[in-house]
């Protein structure tokens, strides 16, 4: 079964939408559109009656909603949403309070979707050790909880399709990478997406141009980047 992204490109790229159950991963720079694309995949949810959780790590909630309201995408009319704003200091300090509380809220609200924003700062508090534990074991949680996920993430600053520290594209069962492409440092930048990785669906690996527009992220699907 897929999960629609609510993103009419993204779904035909990736045959219908994200396979249920999968935790992936959205890499990205800043202002890319990641949280964006995170929220369509909310809001999707949300419209389909699901109950969804929306664990914040950047931005308070009120932030959140504002940002959504600008893309049309209006979350304060839904009951069946939880926005959990978590302080990345507190959840280093204290990781085995989420790895207990997590599998329970879940189980609480019945949620089918989550979007966790973002992980970045999270896992520049872990030494490199202590990052792969910590990201395996959301994944774990996620998993055995059956929820279907959304990672925010930095990509690296000169390897666009990889990530900050190299390991949610293993952790992750797939990972769509937000580019921006500047040709020449004076011109407006292009905008390409890219699905780099999906465990067991053939997709391509085209980058494909989309644009942030009122109504939230436009995947050209069957555009090229010229
Ligand atoms: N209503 C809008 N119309 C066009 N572009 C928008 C609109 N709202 C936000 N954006 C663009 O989206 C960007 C932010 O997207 P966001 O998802 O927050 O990026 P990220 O999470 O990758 O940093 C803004 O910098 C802006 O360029
Ligand atoms: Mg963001």
């Amino acid at each position: 079964m897929r999960l629609s992204t609510g993103i009419f490109g993204l779904d035909a790229l990736l045959g219908g939408g994200i396979p249920k159950g999968y935790v992936i991963a959205v890499i990205g720079s800043y202002g890319t559109g990641k949280t964006i694309l995170g929220i369509h995949f909310i809001y999707e949810g949300l419209k389909r009656g699901e109950s969804c959780i929306l664990l914040s790590l950047d931005e308070d909630e009120e932030s959140i909603m504002r940002n959504a309201r600008s893309v049309g995408m209006v979350l304060e009319n839904f009951k069946n949403l939880e926005v959990v704003r978590l302080e990345a200091l507190e959840v280093k300090k204290s990781f085995e309070k989420i790895e207990n509380d997590l599998p329970e809220l879940i189980r609480s609200l019945n949620a089918s979707r989550m979007l966790i924003d973002s992980i970045s700062i999270l896992e520049t508090l872990f030494s490199d050790a202590e990052r792969y534990h910590m990201l395996s074991s959301l994944k774990r949680i996620m998993k055995s909880a059956g929820i279907t996920a959304i990672l925010t993430s930095e990509a690296d600053k000169y390897l666009p399709t990889t990530s900050k520290y190299g390991i949610l594209e293993y952790v992750c069962d797939g990972m769509i990478c937000l580019k921006m492409v500047r040709k020449n440092e004076l011109e407006e930048p292009t905008f390409g997406l890219e699905v780099v990785k999906m465990r067991g669906i053939k997709h391509s690996r085209k980058p494909k141009p989309y644009a942030i527009t009122e109504n939230g992220i436009v995947v050209y699907e069957e555009a090229e980047i010229l």
